[in-house]
């Protein structure tokens, strides 16, 4: 096996010095592993990691070895693509990733987008802008104004989403803190205190105070003494106290991390006063008690995360100036076709039909769309992209004054509700001004994904006044201008985000690679279609290398 680099021929040994050299060793590593060398194909079928999801490096041991880092640019020989051709679909995120990094190892790039504008779901709308679902059309009507704006897809970057960020910073995109978690959000469910919504800290603190109190009662009644040196029974105990705000005795009757009476409105003057400790029963009393105070302890979800400054379409925009002239909008993909060597695409250019015949295809179209799209895909490929399910999730921003600022001090960070609505997002973005965009709605799918996708427009509004009215008794008085987006009935996406095990689809079919979110272990994330675009190249290129 040799690969035929502008005239040279090079024999596999020193091709794969070559790559270890210049791209490093988790280069080499998959190259020999694509030529049936060493390392398991099983180590390339998991689609991306960023480091923070990755084996840690260093000596193994025994046992099975970890597998190489993700691929990613830097890892492939430069102007490997050089002769070579290729068609992207999909100008999302995943698809222009795909054209940027290929590009600049010399293949010669089209990308076609369906849409008159790139980003796929990477989408902020603003003053004026429609959104044509299915069966319905809004038009924005919030004022003219860089602060007053709604991302309705992506709308908060985690701090290891590394290759994402990385773009930001090469692309000069000014981010700012997204505040992702703010105890002075609320907790809402109908069935518990009477319905009356509980402010985040007075939970957490609670729930911290009697988990303690509890456990220090079992450890003090030797209850794991098996478990426990008496060195460690004493540290736990001392961590007990803090963890828990108990006193002297191990018991919990209440802190000043739980706030003040009063705090859910702004003028109290009765802080100092200890506000009365919740009810142990009702904190434990059904899942959404149980974990929805941990929601920031996900690897993802941190308490502060990070933002564009000015709308997440900032990223959208500044990867289309970068791939403008490979990309094609309105050209609408009618046919993928593969032939003896390579892909022919047929597609629609502002209605006129047009074909393009390249090596290779990098398919990053919605499973959900491409599914109805003629294709020559192998059989097992096509019944992954007919069977893929997609979360039916969206968004709802009302325009606002900043009540929840100027009546509640919240200051971004998220309010949670077991009714439909699912979230308040209170925007991280220009604190203290006058007006602001508040999210009434933010379903991940499921039955309140389904409810919230077959109302209307008008439906989403009303339903989001009434409920967030639990949480905000006068915000039925405050919100207006409502929109809203069902990822499911947005024409080009007919989903939220992939929730299928990609399978397959992490395979090429023959000269067709798949890429998108909904094919990494970032699913629903932007770093996610970054990933997977990373691997559809990697994949190429070690078919060029071998
Ligand atoms: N990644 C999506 C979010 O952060 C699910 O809301």
């Amino acid at each position: 096996m040799s690969k035929d680099f502008g005239g040279r021929r090079m024999a596999r040994r020193a091709f794969l010095t070559s790559i270890g050299r210049a791209a490093g060793t988790s280069a080499m590593l998959r190259t020999m592993s694509a030529i049936g060398l060493g390392a398991s194909s099983a180590t390339l079928a998991a689609c991306g990691s960023s480091a923070a999801g990755a084996a840690t490096p260093g000596n193994p041991g025994p046992g099975p070895q970890p597998a190489p880092p993700s691929p990613h640019p830097g890892d492939w020989p430069a102007n490997i693509g050089v002769g070579k051709s290729v068609i992207v679909l999909g100008a999302g995120i995943a698809g222009m990733t795909t054209t940027l990094e290929m590009r600049r190892l010399g293949y010669e790039c089209t990308l076609l987008e369906a849409a008159a504008t790139a980003g796929g779901r990477t989408r902020t709308i603003r003053a004026g802008d429609a959104v044509s679902e299915t069966d319905s059309h809004q038009v924005c009507t919030f004022d003219v104004d860089d602060e007053l704006y709604f991302n309705p897809g992506p709308a908060r970057i985690p701090h290891h989403h590394e290759f994402l960020l990385g773009y930001c910073r090469e692309f000069d995109i000014a981010l700012e803190a997204f505040v992702n978690d703010n105890r002075a959000g609320l907790l809402h469910s109908p069935q518990a205190f009477d319905g009356q919504a509980q402010v985040a800290r007075h939970v957490i603190a609670d729930t911290r105070g009697n988990i303690a109190r509890l456990l220090a009662l079992s450890l003090n009644q030797n209850a794991l003494d098996q478990e426990l040196s008496p060195t460690d029974k004493a540290n736990i105990l001392a961590m007990l106290r803090d963890f828990g705000d108990l006193d002297s005795s191990y018991d919990y009757t209440g802190t000043t991390r739980a706030g003040f009476p009063g705090q859910k409105a702004t003028g109290s003057r009765r802080r100092g006063e200890l506000v009365e400790p919740l009810d142990l029963q009702t904190l434990i009393g059904d899942a959404f008690w149980q974990a929805r105070q941990d929601y920031p302890q996900e690897l993802d979800q941190q308490p502060v995360m990070l933002q564009p400054v000015g709308g997440m379409d900032r990223i959208a925009r500044a990867f289309e100036l970068r791939v403008s002239s490979e990309l094609r909008f309105e050209a609408v993909v009618t046919e993928i076709r593969k032939t003896p060597t390579g892909v022919r695409v047929h597609y629609n250019h502002l209605g006129t039909p047009s074909t393009l015949e390249a090596d290779y295809c990098v398919c990053t179209i919605p499973a959900t769309v491409l599914r109805g799209i003629s294709n020559d895909f192998s059989a097992a490929h096509a019944a992954a992209v007919n069977g893929f399910e997609y979360a039916s999730a969206g968004k709802l921003a009302f325009q606002s004054r900043r009540f929840w600022e100027q009546d509640h001090n919240i200051y971004g960070g998220i309010s949670w509700t077991t009714q439909e609505i699912t979230q308040l997002w209170y925007p991280s973005n220009a604190f203290g001004r006058q007006n602001g965009i508040m999210l009434g709605t933010y379903t991940f799918g499921g039955t309140e994904g389904d409810t919230f996708t077959h109302r209307s427009p008008q439906e989403r509004i009303d339903a989001a006044r009434t409920q967030a009215a639990a949480l905000h008794v006068n915000v039925g008085n405050e919100v207006d201008r409502g929109i809203s987006v069902a990822w499911a009935k947005i024409p080009l996406q007919l989903g939220a985000w992939g929730m299928s095990d990609p399978g397959i689809l992490l395979t090429p079919d023959d000269s067709i690679f798949f890429a998108g979110e909904h094919l990494s272990i970032l699913q629903s994330w932007q770093e996610g279609a970054i990933l997977s675009a990373y691997h559809a190249i990697d994949a190429i290129v070690m078919q060029d290398s071998a």
